[in-house]
This record gives C-alpha cells, sequence and structure tokens, in this order.
C-alpha cells in the first residue's frame, strides 16, 4: 500500500502547483524544493542566506525544472508588513498559491531551564512560532483560492514530548502542533485547505550535527530519503487527510 512512509509520487504529481517552502536553501528544506520542482511545481525558495538560495535555484534551473523564485528574508525580524509583501509578490507573479511548508527553525541553545537566557527564547519563537503564524496568516487568502491546497508544518518528537536541555526549540514545536490544529479544525469544512505537520526524525543536516556532534551522521538517513512524506502531504493523493501529526521516520 502507497503510505506516507514509502509514497512513490507519481509522474509531474506537482504539475502547476506554486509551492512556498521557508528554509529552502539548505538541509531537508533544500530536498522538498528539488523533488517538488522534479514533480512539476514551481518553488519558491525563501530563506535567510541568499547565496545558498540562488545555489538551489540554479540546481532546479540546471534540472530543466519549472523556473524557481527565491525569497531572501531574516524571519527572526520579519514583520507583518514583510509579509503582505511577500504575498503581494507571489499574487502578482504566479496568481495563486497550492502549498506552504514552514520548514525553516531557529535551534537556538540547548541548556538548562533555568538558565535559558531571554534573549535566545525571544528569537527562537520569532523564527519557529511567531513567522510561521504571520507568514500563515499572510497567504490564507491566496490558498483559499486553490483547487487544493497544502499547509505543512514541521516538528520534532520533542515538539510533542518535551525534554531536558531543549527549552525554546521543543516549546516552539508544540506551539507548531497547537497552531496546526486550529488551523486544521477552521479550515476543515469549509475550503480546500489541508493542514499537517510533520515530524522528519534524525536526519543527516547540518543542524542535527550542530545538535549532537558525537554521533556519526551516517547513521541518520539522507534528506532526500524522507522528501516522499512531503510529496505525499503536496499533492492529491492526500485530499482529504488534515489536522495529523506524521512522524516520517515511523
Ligand atoms: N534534521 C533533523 O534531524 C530534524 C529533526 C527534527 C526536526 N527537524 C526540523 O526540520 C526542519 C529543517 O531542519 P534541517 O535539519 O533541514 O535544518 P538546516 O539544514 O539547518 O536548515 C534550516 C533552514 O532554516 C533556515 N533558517 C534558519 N533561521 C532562519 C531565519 N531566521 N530566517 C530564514 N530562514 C532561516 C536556514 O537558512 P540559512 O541556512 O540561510 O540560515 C536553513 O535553510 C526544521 O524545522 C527542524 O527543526 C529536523
Amino acid at each position: 500500500m502507497n503510505t506516507i512512509h514509502n509514497y512513490q509520487a507519481p509522474a509531474n504529481h506537482l504539475k502547476d502547483r506554486i509551492i512556498l517552502i521557508t528554509g529552502a536553501g539548505d538541509g531537508i528544506g533544500t530536498a522538498i524544493a528539488k523533488a517538488s520542482a522534479a514533480q512539476g511545481a514551481t518553488v519558491i525558495l525563501l530563506g535567510k542566506t541568499t547565496a545558498k538560495l540562488e545555489m538551489v535555484y540554479d540546481e532546479v534551473e540546471q534540472a530543466g525544472h519549472p523556473q524557481a523564485a527565491i525569497i531572501p528574508i531574516d524571519l527572526g525580524g520579519a514583520t507583518p508588513v514583510d509579509y503582505d509583501n511577500i504575498i503581494t509578490t507571489i499574487e502578482k507573479e504566479f496568481g495563486q498559491l497550492d502549498g506552504l511548508i514552514h520548514n525553516a527553525a531557529h535551534l537556538g541553545i540547548r541548556s538548562p531551564f533555568e538558565q535559558y537566557s531571554a534573549e535566545e527564547w525571544n528569537k527562537t519563537m520569532q523564527v519557529n512560532l511567531t513567522a510561521p503564524f504571520l507568514l500563515t496568516q499572510a497567504c490564507l487568502p491566496l490558498l483559499k483560492k486553490s483547487d487544493d491546497a497544502s499547509i505543512i508544518f514541521t516538528s520534532s518528537d520533542v515538539g510533542r514530548k518535551g525534554s531536558a536541555y531543549w527549552g525554546a526549540y521543543a516549546i516552539s514545536n508544540a506551539g507548531i502542533e497547537n497552531m496546526m490544529q486550529i488551523l486544521a479544525d477552521e479550515t476543515e469544512n469549509n475550503t480546500n485547505i489541508r493542514v499537517n505537520s510533520v515530524d522528519p526524525g534524525a536526519v543527516h543536516t547540518a543542524m542535527w550535527v550542530r545538535v549532537f556532534p558525537g554521533i556519526d551522521p551516517n547513521t541518520w538517513v539522507l534528506p532526500k530519503e524522507i522528501v516522499g512524506g512531503y510529496l505525499y502531504l503536496l499533492g492529491g493523493d492526500s485530499k482529504g487527510v488534515t489536522g495529523q501529526q506524521f512522524n516520517l521516520q515511523g
């Protein structure tokens, strides 16, 4: 059976869809962007470092996939006006939006609760929780016009069950799960939007190497090995699937 864990997307599964991916310049976001473009989507690459976004843009172009777009922005300092500008540009350039993947995250420091700094708390909450809230709010009017739209939030196991020293990263992820549930509930009966959250599990990326410097990263799967789950949630095969928390590695 074709499930989220072994999903094999049919060719051109995302043809003509416009998909916005945050944190698209590295790790899992880059893998999602390249896989979505290979399935016919036009990907809008949002991230902090312009050079990284340009590299992904070039790779998509060289592969002959639909031309991508890039939006360099620091989600740590973005305001509601910035999000309105982003969506105004997307509407003007593409006229539609069919997918929104919240993938960017700030890991922050791992530290005992008692010593967790207010500065680190604020930055982590801004990037991991406030930015997805404001970006989703800005995107909703355009997503509602789509025949088949999908919002995917990224979470983690510590967002589902808190664990020592994970501080604001874990707490922001728990907030993401609740945001997903609220939005799924509000959109279920009166829109074509489905809303789900994904825990990718341990994946070999720069972030996870920083989290666990003592562990051989070759024991973790590569980003490209888990993108099938995102393709499933982005495309028509997941129509009607909403309000669910997925763990891509079981
Ligand atoms: N890797 C894992 O094992 C794992 C496990 C559980 C959950 N996750 C989640 O999966 C998602 C992707 O993580 P990853 O492992 O692929 O990490 P990654 O390789 O470090 O990529 C994170 C991305 O987020 C972007 N980003 C960070 N801060 C930003 C900001 N202020 N403004 C705009 N973009 C920003 C980064 O852009 P720059 O590179 O330009 O800074 C980068 O493209 C995250 O939500 C993470 O929490 C990962």
